[in-house]
């Protein structure tokens, strides 16, 4: 079911992106109904759109016809959000979100495997952490931007869905105090930029908590556009780290983000696990 609902939300992501004929700085996609190719339930799907209309970083929505099917569009402005993530001194990647359908694919996934909890490190607007919440994990949503989390909280709020914003530098954190026991961490970086010392940093805090690495898992976002300059881009550019740590991959799956929104290739997400 997951397969078929990814590959459908690529030719409708790849069918809006050629014809967008708008100027918004940042715009996405979510289904206006379920259907056979978007066979997931109408109250999550509900949520979804509940999580863009409550969110300010969209000022404008509309509904429109893409590849067939019936979805509504939001456009939306995020320059200034960006412009306040850079400015921590530990920042190891700007905000950029995830499609918001993406992240739940992600939560999806998270849940099939088994996990109780989902961590995002690097959260934004913390979307991949509600949608942990609205699909019944206990989510942790770590941001170290006080504005993004401000806008999580207002979200948490008008939405009624606690996914625990935490106004915290992911590189600082003691995770011990989450008491967590099957956990799946999101990365929120890629690797080339910054995500690599976000992931050094928390598997060495996972290994210092006794009996937790056996049941974590771990997400990374990934890239095999050519534009990073990374000589290599074998598992999103994350091989060498995976490699060095000894993890399992489980799955990759590639979802449309905002960044790959011009691109004809999508973001892949690699799911790990400590051997
Ligand atoms: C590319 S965005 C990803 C946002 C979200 N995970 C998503 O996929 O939609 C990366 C986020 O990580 C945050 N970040 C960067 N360095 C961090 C750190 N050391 N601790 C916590 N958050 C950090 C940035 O402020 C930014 O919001």
């Amino acid at each position: 079911m997951l397969d078929e609902l990814v590959k459908n939300l690529v030719l409708v992501k790849q069918d809006f992106a050629k014809n967008y004929v708008g100027s918004a700085h940042i715009q996405e996609v979510i289904p206006a109904s379920v259907s056979k190719q978007f066979p997931i339930g109408a109250h999550h799907l509900a949520m979804l759109h509940d999580f863009a209309q409550k969110n300010p970083i969209y000022f404008n929505s509309f509904e429109q016809e893409i590849a067939g099917i019936l979805c509504t569009v939001y456009e939306g402005d995020i320059n200034e959000y960006w412009l306040n993530s850079i400015k921590h001194g530990s920042s190891c990647q700007p905000f950029y979100p995830t499609w918001i359908m993406s992240a739940y694919v992600m939560a999806s996934i998270a849940k099939k495997l088994g996990y109780k909890e989902l961590v995002d490190i690097g959260s934004g607007d913390g979307r991949i952490a509600f949608c942990g919440k609205i699909l019944g994990l206990i989510s942790h949503s770590i941001e170290i931007d006080d504005v993004l989390v401000e806008l999580q909280e207002r979200i948490s709020k008008a939405t009624n869905q606690n996914f625990n914003p935490k106004c915290k530098d992911a590189l600082d954190f003691d995770y011990s105090q989450l008491q967590l026991t099957h956990p799946l961490f999101f990365i929120g970086g890629l690797a080339q930029m910054g995500g690599d010392i976000l992931a050094t940093n928390i598997i060495d805090k996972i290994n210092a908590i006794s009996n937790l690495s056996h049941n974590t898992g771990i997400v990374f976002a990934g890239t095999y556009s050519k534009k990073q300059l990374s000589s290599n881009l074998d598992n999103g550019g994350w091989s060498s780290l995976i490699e060095k740590y000894n993890l399992n991959i489980v799955d990759t799956v590639s979802l449309p983000t905002v960044w790959t929104f011009d691109q004809t290739i999508e973001t892949p997400y690699i799911f790990t696990k400590f051997n």
